[in-house]
């Protein structure tokens, strides 16, 4: 039985402040037990999350951190920073960190191993482009991603699948339910056929990409899709509460 997993990517938004109030927002907002929901929040509201660990039943992680453990990488945050914040996520290959921050399959494919070697649970996300998808290469694209992000990554893991086509994120034109749905199945179909069909049946697969109040049942409902990662409508907390209780 795969848990349900509705986790907000608050992207670049949100001070510490904003952080500490969205929180509290939320501090008495009630969900399913059968559902999990979690925060992707910039590295310096971190701290937020952690301080309000005790009570808060929000679980987070980070957007992306760095590959290796230490050194002299500026800029960079470790997966050790990450952990000694309690984070349990972190999100990894989002198209906006392959598209604008120019990261490449191999990168994200460190990031993946490192992450699962610290004991983080990467959110590993893929999607094709609008340009792919009228090609007719939208498959092929998500399964080149799935193998050259999980080369050298054997089953077993916690690790949490996000599929975002690139054209549906921050742009309100989402994919109808029953594509995502397909999509969805083939990635587990891809993961069953690259490891075990039983670890495949436990991967978390989520969709993403202008998903609101209105369709997240929808998508919900479909059998393959395990969970919901949302931008633009987390950055309310009201609106994420009707999300999570779709
Ligand atoms: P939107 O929900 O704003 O479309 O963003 C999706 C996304 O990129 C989540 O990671």
């Amino acid at each position: 039985m795969r848990k349900s997993l509705i986790a907000g990517n608050w992207k670049m938004y949100k001070t510490t402040k904003e952080a500490r109030d969205y929180i509290h927002e939320l501090r008495n907002a009630d969900w399913d037990v059968d559902r999990e929901v979690a925060v992707l929040a910039p590295f310096t509201c971190l701290t937020v999350f952690h301080e309000a660990r005790e009570w808060s039943r929000v679980q987070y992680g980070a957007q992306n951190m760095s590959w290796e453990k230490e050194g002299a990488f500026t800029g960079e945050i470790s997966p050790l920073m990450l952990l000694e914040l309690g984070c349990k996520y972190v999100l990894v290959g989002h198209s906006e960190r392959r598209q604008v921050m120019g990261e490449s399959e191999e990168m994200i494919n460190s990031k993946i191993k490192r992450a699962l070697e610290c004991g983080l649970v990467p959110i590993f996300c893929v999607g094709e482009t609008l340009e792919e998808r009228e090609k007719g290469q939208a498959e092929k694209r998500v399964a080149e991603q799935i193998r050259l992000g999980l080369q050298g990554v054997s089953s077993g893991h916690d690790l949490v699948v996000a599929y975002e086509p690139v054209w549906a994120i921050g742009t309100g034109l989402n994919a109808k339910a029953t594509d995502a749905q397909e999509m969805c199945s083939f990635i587990r179909q891809a993961l069953g056929r690259m490891y075990d069909q039983k670890w495949a049946g436990l991967v978390r697969i989520l969709y993403g990409g202008s998903v609101k109040p209105d369709n997240a049942g929808e998508f919900m409902s479909q059998d393959d899709i395990d969970g919901a990662l949302v931008g633009g409508a987390s950055l309310d907390p009201a609106v994420f509460r009707s999300i999570v209780n779709y």
